[in-house]
This record gives structure tokens, C-alpha cells and sequence, in this order.
């Protein structure tokens, strides 16, 4: 029974976000660690990645936790999936795209998640069985309006090759959609959840910037795809989730004999 896990991740990410905004926030700004070539950490991630870790320790000790980084400590069946701050580049210089994104995974399926964008005043946050909430109101996808134009929320990293991703975008247009990119999959999601975006894709996604959004897009009756549990555990796989409302979505993001498709 994990029916309390639910209340408990909304408190956790409201207490994150609000260390993460007075780090960010304090004399003397943050400091930088470089992880590889345009992948870096502040040390507001480490902080916060430290607070949650605390937290699930203290409140449930059975439970595993798979964060982006500090990676795996426990079981993976009954697993919290961490990205203490997603979107970190735009945290870092000020903007407000960026969220703390806690899931939880129960060995088979992602069964709750919450997104807390702290400088947009946005909490989402779904489980299984009892739907999807944004700022404590349900989402309805069927509210969507057939005549607005489609909005697909793009991730991108050098994870996969930028004409793949260029050629995706002129898909979208030719289908007469359009797009948005906005660095963190996270905003991606709850802007699913919001109303905003009616699909988020990215072609090489790692598994802490999804669990909590696909937890909450499959709760709310949404659509979700992704690679295999066990590779997506290790490594980024391809992920597409979407409101239901665009029937060739995943054809137009990859069509048939391209690679990602396969
Ligand atoms: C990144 C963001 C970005 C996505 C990348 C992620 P981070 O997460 O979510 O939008 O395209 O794949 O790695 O590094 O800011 O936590």
C-alpha cells in the first residue's frame, strides 16, 4: 500500500525546491561541478539530492532510491527515481524552467510522481488509480480544444544526433503542429498536464528526468512510451508521452524504418 507515499513526495518536493531557491538564491551564488562537456551540477543539486535522500531513508528505510546524482543505492523494485533539480542550466542563470521531480517505481510499472516547478508556483503530482493534479486541480485531458493548434514539447541533448532532431521538428511542422524547447523535460511534462503542450519527446531521456512525469501523464489517462525498464534503469532510452489527442503522434515523431522507430 503506498497511498501515503503520494502526500509524502508533495512535501518533500515543496521543502527541495524551497532549499534549492535560497542556495540559488544566497550571497555568493552557487558553485559548479562539470560532469562532461555541457553537463554540469551546482552545488544546490547535491543538496537537495542529499535532503531527499535523508527523507525516504528516514521515512522508508525498505525503499530503494536511483538518483541522477548520486545514481543507485537499494532495490530497484520498490524505488524512488530522483532528479533533485531538472532543468539545471536554466536554474542556474535565473529562469524560472525548472522543477524537482520525484517518482516512484514498484517494480513494475511507475506508479506516482510529482513535478514542483518552485519559481512557476506549479505542483503537479498523480498516482495510479487516483488520477493527476496540478496545483491541486484534476486534470482532464478531454478539456483539451480539437481546433487549438498541437504543441509538442521537444528535449534535446547531445545524447543524439541534432539532424535527427531538426528533421523531427520539420515532421511537426508538415503535420501542422508546432513546437517547444525549453531545457528541462519536466516542464515538458507538467506543461502536458497543464494544457500547454500536448506531447513531450526526447529521443535519449534519462529515467530521473521522466518517472514522475510519465507516472503522472499514465495516471491522468494520458499516453506514455519508453524503451525497456531495464535498459531505461541504466541507460537514457527514447521516450514519447502525450494527452491522446494527436492519433499519429508517434509515427510523426519517428517514422517507420528510421532508427528510432526500430
Ligand atoms: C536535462 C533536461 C533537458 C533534457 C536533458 C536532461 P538536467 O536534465 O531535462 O531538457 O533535454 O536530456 O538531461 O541535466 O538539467 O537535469
Amino acid at each position: 500500500m503506498t497511498a501515503d507515499r503520494l502526500g509524502f513526495a508533495v512535501s518533500l518536493a515543496r521543502k527541495a525546491g524551497a532549499l534549492a531557491q535560497s542556495m540559488r538564491d544566497q550571497a555568493g551564488g552557487l558553485d559548479y561541478t562539470i560532469k562532461a562537456p555541457e553537463d554540469y551540477a551546482t552545488n544546490a543539486d547535491y543538496a537537495v539530492e542529499a535532503l531527499i535522500r535523508q527523507r525516504i531513508a528516514e521515512t522508508y528505510p525498505e525503499d530503494g532510491v536511483l538518483g541522477e546524482e548520486e545514481g543507485l543505492q537499494g532495490r530497484v523494485d520498490g524505488c524512488w527515481i530522483v532528479d533533485p533539480i531538472d532543468g539545471t542550466t536554466n536554474f542556474s542563470r535565473g529562469m524560472d524552467d525548472w522543477g524537482i521531480s520525484i517518482g516512484y517505481f514498484n517494480g513494475a510499472s511507475f506508479e506516482l510522481g510529482v513535478i514542483y516547478a518552485p519559481d512557476k508556483n506549479l505542483m503537479a503530482s498523480g498516482q495510479a488509480g487516483r488520477g493527476s493534479f496540478v496545483n491541486g486541480k484534476p486534470v482532464d485531458f478531454g478539456m483539451v480544444h480539437p481546433d487549438q493548434v498541437r504543441l509538442v514539447s521537444l528535449g534535446y541533448s547531445d545524447r543524439q544526433p541534432m539532424h535527427e532532431y531538426t528533421d523531427r521538428i520539420a515532421r511537426i511542422r508538415e503535420a501542422g503542429m508546432d513546437h517547444r524547447r525549453h531545457g528541462a523535460a519536466t516542464i515538458g511534462f507538467i506543461g502536458i498536464l497543464s494544457g500547454w503542450f500536448d506531447a513531450y519527446y526526447e529521443r535519449a531521456l534519462n529515467i530521473w528526468d521522466a518517472a514522475a512525469g510519465l507516472a503522472m501523464i499514465s495516471a491522468a489517462g494520458g499516453v506514455v512510451e519508453h524503451g525497456p525498464i531495464q535498459t531505461f534503469v541504466k541507460e537514457p532510452v527514447r521516450v514519447l508521452a502525450h494527452n491522446g489527442r494527436i492519433p499519429d503522434i508517434a509515427r510523426i515523431m519517428d517514422p517507420p524504418h528510421s532508427q528510432a522507430a526500430e
